[in-house]
Parts: structure tokens; C-alpha cells; sequence
């Protein structure tokens, strides 16, 4: 309750920084955070991150952000990946992982869609096969800054219970559960369009895909990323067992799923 209230609820997107640079202390503490976190998405997709200083955003040109405008920062974080299956979802995941950190230590983030993957490495001038999965602009909000929170799903909207469609009976929520959901209804999503919905089943949850023609490729599965863990983060913040977000098909039940909206995951509860 308290992290998703503290951390969750209370993140959103900054794009009016303050010219104060991010100190190495708090780089470092991220790295750290980073290197140490034992709960991935998945295990086999080798991924790092690098930290930039807001000179590289002149060098991002249009490679990144809506309509090709960078957001200025002090600070910018590029998550590289190996590209093999899942790969952003996965990205996604530990980037939002980064993002609610920046958020407990104080920072405001803002992601970058990212226009020109394999310019945006060149530019960088990072040698890896690697290729750059996600770019999250970050720093210090600028106090004066009037940006106000946007208005996000909700639940009801978000959910529904048993099969795709149906009505979700709310005595089916508990404390956790509720949170947890609430968490993925706060994601951040490209144009925050939010374009999936969540089927709650007394054992499981199940996010899948809706139709939406303005959501780039990436960027739908970087969403999905970013609402998985924002499920997990409120669920590990109350629990030391912890559920986990698998790929793996629903063969056991009928999702009621009409042809046009795409399984993601399930988790088992
Ligand atoms: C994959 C992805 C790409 C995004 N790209 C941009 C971007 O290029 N420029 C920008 O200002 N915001 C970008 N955003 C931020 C969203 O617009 C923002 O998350 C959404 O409007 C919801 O607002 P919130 O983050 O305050 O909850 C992006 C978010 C995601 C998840």
C-alpha cells in the first residue's frame, strides 16, 4: 500500500527539468540498484545500462522523442539489450524497475520513444552487439514547473473478470491485489494510451494486447514491460514470496480473447 502510494501513485513524467546535475552518489546508487536486483523478467537476455550527461541530447537530435524533439535533461539512462525474444518487454521491465527508483530518490524521469535505435547507438558511440532497447530521460523537476499529473485508466476500465469483456465482481479484490492492478492502471505508456487490459482470475491474472494503430511496435512492448512490473513492485513491496510474469501460453481456459486483441502474459497469483 505504502510503495504504491509513496512510490507509484506519485511518479509521473517530468518534462521540465532543473539545470542541477544528477551527482555520481545518486548514478552510483542506481547502478547499484541495477547490477543487484535479483527479479527479472526473464533470465536469459543479457542487458546493461549507461548513463549519459544531458550534453548527448543536441546528439539525439530526433532519434528520440515525440515528433523528434528530445526532452532536455541533465541526465539520460540507455538500457542495451541482447535482441532475442521478449527483449523489450524485458527492457521495459527493468527500466521501470530504474524508473521507481529515480522516484524513491527523489529524481523525475521521462521516457524517450526512441525513432532511430541504431542511430541513437552510433551517436552514442557505444561499441556493443548490443542494441539500445530504451532511452529514459532524467534529473531534477524543476520546482517552478506548472506540469500537471495526467489522467490514467481505471480499474474498472483496466479489468475484467474470468474471460475478455466480462464484468469483474469486486469482492474478487484483496488489499494486494487491488494495488497491484491499480499500479499497472498508473503505467506510463507511449502517448499514455495504455492500449491492454488485464483479465483477473481467482489464480491469475492475464494481460493482453488491444488493437490501437498509433502505438509504435516497440513501444507496445515496452508497455507491457512497464505495466508488469508495476504489478510486481506493489506485490514484492508486501510479500517475500514473490509471483512471476510468464510468457507461456493459457491452455487451460478460455480468455473469451476477440481476434483482434493479442495475449501478452499471465502471473500466477
Ligand atoms: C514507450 C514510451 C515512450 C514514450 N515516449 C515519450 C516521448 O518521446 N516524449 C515524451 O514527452 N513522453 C514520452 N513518454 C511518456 C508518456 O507520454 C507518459 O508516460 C504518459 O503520457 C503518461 O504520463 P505519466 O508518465 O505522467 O504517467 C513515453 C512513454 C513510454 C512508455
Amino acid at each position: 500500500m505504502q510503495y504504491y502510494e509513496q512510490i507509484v501513485a506519485n511518479r509521473h513524467s517530468c518534462r521540465n527539468f532543473a539545470k542541477k546535475p544528477v551527482g555520481e552518489d545518486l548514478l552510483y546508487k542506481l547502478l547499484t540498484y541495477y547490477d543487484d536486483r535479483t527479479r527479472n523478467l526473464t533470465e536469459h537476455i543479457k542487458t546493461f545500462i549507461k548513463f549519459f550527461d544531458g550534453s548527448v541530447c543536441e546528439k539525439l537530435g530526433d532519434y528520440v522523442g515525440y515528433n523528434g524533439h528530445c526532452i532536455k535533461a541533465p541526465a539520460y539512462m540507455v538500457v542495451y539489450s541482447e535482441e532475442k525474444g521478449r527483449y523489450l518487454e524485458n527492457a521495459g521491465f527493468i527500466a521501470e524497475a530504474l524508473t521507481l527508483k529515480m522516484t524513491e530518490l527523489g529524481l523525475a524521469a521521462c521516457w524517450q520513444t526512441v525513432n532511430n535505435a541504431e542511430a541513437v547507438k552510433e551517436v552514442l558511440g557505444k561499441e556493443t552487439d548490443m542494441v539500445v532497447a530504451c532511452v529514459v530521460a532524467f534529473g531534477y523537476r524543476d520546482k517552478k514547473s506548472k506540469e500537471k499529473p495526467v489522467e490514467k485508466i481505471s480499474l474498472d476500465d483496466l479489468t475484467f473478470g474470468t474471460k475478455y469483456g466480462q464484468d469483474i465482481d469486486p469482492t474478487r479484490f484483496y488489499r494486494e491485489l487491488e494495488d497491484g492492478l491499480r499500479a499497472m492502471a498508473h503505467s506510463q505508456s507511449f502517448l499514455n494510451l495504455q492500449p491492454y487490459r488485464v483479465i483477473v482470475d481467482t489464480d491469475q491474472i492475464v494481460l493482453v494486447g488491444i488493437p490501437d494503430n498509433v502505438t509504435k511496435e516497440a513501444d507496445r512492448h515496452l508497455n507491457y514491460g512497464i505495466a508488469m512490473f508495476n504489478f510486481i513492485s506493489v506485490v514484492w513491496a508486501t510479500r517475500d514470496t514473490t509471483p512471476k510474469w510468464s510468457f507461456a501460453p493459457v491452455t487451460d481456459r478460455d480468455l473469451g480473447l476477440p481476434a483482434d486483441v493479442k495475449y501478452v502474459a499471465k502471473c500466477k497469483l
